[in-house]
């Protein structure tokens, strides 16, 4: 399939972050050291391991999807190793460093709620592997940096499709493993665990929603959500739950990680808004992974001419 919708993201190949500003990593520190950004500096000092462990190729369908951004991927290095998984430490590092032993075969997951099929799903069952896709998106973090992942999934509505929702399900909620030995994160409070997110039932059927299984062509690192997460893009990067086990159907909206722990910062919707601050950082500008300046954060991440209707007559202020 050809990409040939006129899409906010879909630059023309002459805004593609030129090559020569696509500095590497070493010449992006020592660039940021001699402007005196060390704080904004994209990678964390971690064993650099991760990248270099063996790793399981995918077959997937190799047609561009039209969702799908033409922009410059990040480059894998980084994106395997300045990650957030607060179930392995809260430093970007921590995940890559200390993820590498979690256990991702066998994988179950739990269906449970308002649904005609419910039950212990081994992974292999809910996602059919025979309709994975790349979709190249963008993703938001809420801390302001972003990068753009060639990541292989499905689509989440497939596998809502699967279990058969009954009427009743107005949300669908996520969690992810709680296992304090393998989780080492999980053995402080800095969340509640598990960590949980939600997302309205319509938002999860929306084609952009994506279960994701692999990146880059590969399995997911663990550092990245092995063996499954979901990825929303027109949301904050923290909407996108790692390594889940429990997709339960709700009639109420369910309580996520964030907004529990911080109600005034995190909301349940966490659409990428630039017009609507963080209440300790303004959300007007991002600086993409491995890029020197910083560019400006579009509205829905640049997704709104697929998502905006899903918010038509809503407060983004106050339902943020
Ligand atoms: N999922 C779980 N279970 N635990 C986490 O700490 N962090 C979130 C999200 N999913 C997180 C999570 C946040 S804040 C972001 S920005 C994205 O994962 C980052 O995904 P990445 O590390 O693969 O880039």
């Amino acid at each position: 399939m050809l990409i040939n919708r006129n899409r906010p993201w879909h630059l023309s190949e002459n805004a593609v972050t030129p090559e020569e500003l696509y500095l590497n990593r070493r010449d992006f520190m020592k660039a940021g050291a001699a402007l005196g950004m060390m704080s904004f500096l994209p990678f964390p000092a971690v064993a650099q391991d991760a990248a270099i462990k063996p790793e399981t190729s995918l077959t997937y369908d190799p047609a561009p999807n039209i969702y799908s951004t033409r922009e410059q991927h990040t480059r894998y290095e980084a994106a395997t190793t300045y990650t957030n998984f607060y179930e392995f430490g809260t430093d970007k590092g921590d995940a890559a460093e200390k993820a590498q032993k979690l256990r991702t075969t066998p994988w179950t997951i739990e269906v449970d709620g308002d649904v005609v099929r419910p039950g212990r799903y081994d992974i292999d069952d809910l996602i059919d592997r025979t309709q994975l896709e790349e979709r190249i998106y963008r993703l938001r973090c809420v801390e302001a940096w972003s990068m753009v992942i060639p990541w292989i999934g499905i689509p989440l509505a497939a596998v809502i499709d699967r279990v058969v929702p009954t009427t009743k399900a107005k949300y669908i909620r996520f969690e992810t493993l709680y296992d304090p030995q393998q989780m080492p994160g999980q053995r402080s409070s800095v969340l509640d665990w598990p960590y949980v997110e939600g997302l309205r039932m319509d938002e999860a059927r929306h084609p952009l929603a994506l279960l994701a299984v692999g990146m880059y062509g590969k399995e997911l690192r663990p550092q990245n959500g092995a063996p499954v997460r979901l990825v929303v893009p027109w949301k904050y990067g923290f909407k996108s739950i790692k390594s889940i086990v429990r997709i339960s159907f709700t009639r109420r909206r369910p309580l996520n990680s964030w907004q529990k722990s911080a109600p005034r910062e995190y909301g349940f919707y966490a659409n990428v808004n630039p017009e609507v601050d963080h209440p300790r950082w303004s959300q007007a500008k991002e600086r993409r992974i491995g890029e020197f300046f910083r560019r400006p954060t579009l509205m829905f991440n640049g997704y709104g001419e697929d998502v905006a209707s899903l918010y038509s007559g809503m407060n983004l202020r106050k339902y943020f």
